[in-house]
């Protein structure tokens, strides 16, 4: 990532650096770009014809220093039929228009209109919201660039469009969105040594400046609430567990909030249950379910959305250790139920047990979704497209699978039951941590169903998700930042339209 990224938005005119043209089935440009290519005309046929681009969507045509236009690069990107796209869509072209901009470019000019014509503000906006995601890499600890990946320090990014007071507006608030998922893949990025759960809650704690309440509760706090659930999980590490409830007021006085959880395991070893050596170091990233939360927060806050939001994240590091929990130990929840540990590798389940209840006695929300890496299973089921989801509620998966239509970040329906809550009954104690090889996903949902009551419910298990993504045109990096802007567009859609 250049170490400054400035967009900026401009009428269509001389471009300056690079330039970025968007181009329909059978080589149709929109009137602008029509304009400016016109002294290239001839050119850009017979390159057209060499290279066979007709403009088909997913393809791109590249050409240096092109004659008479006076820009070192001209790169033309096929969109297909514009006419059916989604804002999805349109995250997507920005970024691939972003990934075709040399990193070595410190300027580039990106014509913002379709055959049809230029782009409305807010769809100006969403191609820059691609451009953003797809710039984004996580450098901090390269201390040299490698060789012929070397980054210009500043790049300038101008959108060429028809309104660019109106583009720039609806930049603003979109921006908050960049902004949560980028801050997500920070912490999903970032090694356990370095953000360990205290290290994570003063992050989380920096959304103070935006105006977020932020508490921090420490293991003394928690013992008092009765959270031994929780607490056993962190028990074997050497640093300290927290609970962080973050606060966004930005509706109705008194209003009942809406409240997500998310799971916080800053590095899932398995605990005495331990997991094989190979690809362990992945488990870094097993806090990406309040990695999205603390960005979901950040973004809600930034655009100052007009909702209550509750963000509530269970941090804990779950390692061996003389001190770690044991399988066949039995812990008492905050809720009163007791849970017997079988297999100490399935520790989600157990924060956020108790994580729930909490959240849900302390601020009786409207509705709750929690995110956790919580299953290698849902991987096995659903692979890195969708994430799973498992509801007590069909409003609300309703609301969810359109949002995930709307935004790429798309979800899954797997079922409940009582057939599979039957699964995880034990000999000793209200329930058991696993319930066997079958069905893991959904065992590990019904245990967390066990904690919410009656409230509308929602857990989306992100494991395939969340990190490790195949690289995709919006995301170049192991982080996805995956969740923040499926429910900010969930959010959006529940209270302001
Ligand atoms: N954090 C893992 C799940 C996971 C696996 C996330 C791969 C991301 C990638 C979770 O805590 C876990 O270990 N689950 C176990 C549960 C089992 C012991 C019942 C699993 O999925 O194997
Ligand atoms: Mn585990
Ligand atoms: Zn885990």
């Amino acid at each position: 990532m250049p170490a400054a990224l400035k967009f900026g938005f401009t009428p269509f005119a001389r471009p300056r650096g690079v330039l970025v043209v968007f181009c329909e089935e059978n080589l149709k440009f929109g009137p602008a770009t029509q304009r400016t290519l016109a002294p290239i005309g001839e050119l850009l046929r017979r390159a057209a014809a060499a290279d066979r681009f007709t403009g088909k969507n997913g393809t791109v045509l590249d050409l240096i220093a092109p004659g008479q236009l006076n820009v070192p690069r001209l790169i033309v990107v096929g969109i297909g039929k514009a006419g059916d796209a989604k804002p999805r869509d349109l995250v997507k072209f920005g970024g691939v228009a972003m990934g075709k901009v040399p990193s070595a470019a410190a300027q580039a000019t990106i014509f913002a209109e379709f055959a049809s014509g230029a782009l409305k503000g807010n769809h100006v906006a969403d191609l820059t919201l691609g451009a953003r995601l797809r710039a984004y890499s996580f450098d901090l600890y390269k201390t040299k660039p490698k060789e012929g990946e070397e980054k210009a320090d500043k790049v300038e990014v101008n959108f060429a469009c028809s309104n660019p007071a109106g583009a720039e507006k609806a930049w603003a608030q979109t921006a908050a969105i960049a902004g949560g998922v980028l801050l997500a893949r920070d912490l999903v990025n970032e090694p356990a040594n370095i953000l360990y759960p205290g290290e994570f809650a003063r992050r989380a704690s920096s959304l103070g400046k935006l105006g977020v309440n932020v508490e921090v509760l420490d293991v003394a706090a928690m013992k008092k609430l009765g959270m031994a659930a929780l607490l056993g999980v962190g028990q074997g590490s050497a640093h300290e567990s927290k609970l962080v409830v973050m606060r966004w007021n930005g509706g109705k006085r008194g209003a009942d909030p809406v409240a997500f959880i998310g799971k916080g395991v800053c590095f899932d070893t398995g605990g005495i249950s331990i997991k094989p050596a190979q690809g362990m170091e992945d488990m870094k990233g097993d806090m990406a379910g309040a990695a999205c939360v603390v960005g979901l927060m950040h973004a809600l806050a930034t655009r100052k959305a007009k909702v209550n939001a509750i963000g509530a994240i269970g941090l804990v590091e779950n390692m061996p250790d003389g001190k770690a929990q044991r399988p066949g130990d039995i812990v008492k929840t905050m809720s009163g139920q007791t849970i017997e540990i079988i297999n100490t590798d399935a520790e989600g389940r157990l924060v956020l047990a108790d994580v729930l209840h909490y959240v849900n006695k302390r601020f009786k929300p409207k509705f709750m979704i929690n995110l956790a890496t919580l299953t290698g299973a849902i991987i096995v089921a659903l692979g890195q497209e969708y994430a799973g989801m498992f509801a007590n509620d069909d409003k609300l998966v309703e609301r969810l699978t359109k949002a995930g239509e709307a935004t790429g970040e798309r979800v899954w329906r797997m079922p409940l039951g009582p057939e599979y809550d039957k699964m995880i009954d034990s000999k000793f104690a209200d329930m058991k941590n696993t319930g066997g090889r079958w069905a893991g996903s959904i065992t590990a949902a019904q245990l967390l169903q066990r904690f919410v009551n009656k409230t509308p419910w929602v857990h989306l298990d992100i494991a395939g998700t969340a990190m490790g993504s195949p690289q995709s045109d919006i995301n170049k990096s192991w982080g996805s930042g995956w969740g923040v802007r499926l429910l900010e567009r969930l959010v959006e859609d529940y209270y302001e339209r």
